[in-house]
């Protein structure tokens, strides 16, 4: 018999993606007839757009979308993502330099596995996305934590990530607004740490997929158009699920430098080839259509985002600041832990989600899953009765630690 292992090292060293589980443990538990409401999934609770889906019914009926199509998208969906990139954020690429993904985790992936050689460093802000680590670890990267805390409202500055660079730092990952703390950076900031890593001649990924969702006075930035010095060492990531509401039809992008573009078209030729024609068709309706859809998605989510934050502030042993973007809470429960709570006491953030998802049939992503124990991450990407109810049973419980 082999003794060689069954999985490989490379791939055993992948870890479950912690916010899918907790929303399949909810829906499971859901299904069994159990009335849970769960914080934990990233998507529109929205239904996509109709003009976007006669689109991909439109689609469905052409035989040219019954065949192969070329591996890096449709020549005109790159067209209007080239300018859709122009009308939202300034920054001029041509059709050439888009790549059409399966969704935004495939363009994460791939600009990782393009950009790094084994070794190479990648500085993170954590709380990070958990997708990030796992790419970065394919790619045989070495992720190096800058870590924020509530104190900042998440946000990294460059001393900071000054003094996490190294000889072998090669890219800065820059996310904002951000899963999962909701964090925006000022465009001073972001000219700010954009200057710093041109100047360290470093190269910047950054994922926008939640541009369209900032609230009160925050304002989305593009690192790419507000600091031109990093001239051709941007490598954009975005998608349409968020912004339209189209998380399951599986369509993002990433936007770089022809030579990156190209070599990661290569890659996916081999991997995946053309993304479905049909979701393309509708991600082509979505960019070169206008924002309203999403501005009414916006003016919801903000109104949640006001209730969620208030609820939970008035918690004792919870302090949330207040999120720009995107749609999370990401609260402070530190001062919770260890606590004495219906005869246990849960040692962590994780003990503490699992403790609520049985007592108060409530489910929340624990800070574990984001480099950060001591934290929640709370969707409001759900009805407002809901995350009412919702955050109402867990401020119930968690008034009864001593
Ligand atoms: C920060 C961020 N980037 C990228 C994605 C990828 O989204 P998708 O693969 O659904 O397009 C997500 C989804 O949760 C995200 O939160």
């Amino acid at each position: 018999m082999s003794t060689r292992p069954r999985v490989s090292a490379r791939i055993s060293a992948i870890s479950e993606s912690a916010t899918l589980a907790v929303d399949a443990k909810a829906k499971a538990m859901k299904a069994a007839g159990r009335p849970v409401i769960g914080f934990g999934a990233g998507e529109p609770d929205f239904p996509t757009p109709g003009y976007i889906v006669e689109a991909a019914v439109q689609a469905a009926r052409e035989p040219r979308f019954h065949k192969y199509t070329p591996a890096g998208g449709l020549p005109e969906l790159k067209q209007a993502i080239a300018d859709k990139t122009r009308r939202d954020s300034g920054y001029a690429v041509e059709a050439s330099q888009v790549l059409v993904t399966n969704g935004g985790k495939q363009a994460v992936y791939e600009a990782f596995a393009t950009l790094l050689d084994p070794g190479d460093e990648v500085l993170v802000v954590a709380p990070y996305w958990t997708t990030y680590p796992e790419a970065i670890k394919l790619a045989g990267g070495v992720q190096v934590d800058v870590v924020t805390d509530e104190s900042t409202g998440y946000l990294a500055n460059v001393e900071q990530l000054e003094a996490a660079r190294t000889e072998r730092t090669k890219v800065l990952l820059f996310v904002s607004p951000s899963n999962p703390t909701g964090a925006v950076y000022s465009r001073e900031q972001t000219e700010a740490i954009g200057r710093w890593a041109a100047e360290h001649g470093l190269w910047v990924v950054t994922d926008e997929i939640y541009e369209h969702l900032v609230y009160g006075g925050a304002e989305f930035t593009s690192i790419a158009t507000a600091v031109l010095e990093l001239g051709d060492r941007v490598v954009i990531l975005n998608g349409v699920a968020k912004t339209y509401a189209m998380t399951g039809w599986r369509v993002g992008w990433l936007i770089g430098p022809s030579d990156v573009v190209k070599a990661a078209t290569n890659l996916q030729s081999h991997a995946t080839s053309n993304v479905a024609n049909v979701s393309q068709a509708a991600a082509l309706a979505a960019v070169s259509g206008d924002l309203s859809a999403v501005a009414e998605m916006r003016a919801a989510f903000d109104r949640r985002r006001q209730t969620m934050v208030r609820m939970l502030n008035e918690i004792p042993g919870v302090f949330c600041p207040e999120p720009k973007g995107a749609f999370y809470a990401y609260p402070s429960v530190k001062d919770l832990i260890g606590k004495e709570l219906r005869g246990r006491r849960p040692q962590s953030s994780g003990e503490l989600a699992e403790l609520i998802l049985e007592e108060a049939e409530v489910a929340v992503v624990p800070g574990e899953a984001f480099g950060t124990p001591g934290y929640f991450r709370l969707s409001y990407a759900l009805g407002d009765d809901d995350l009412v109810e919702g955050v109402s049973r867990m401020a119930k419980l968690l008034s009864e630690a001593r």
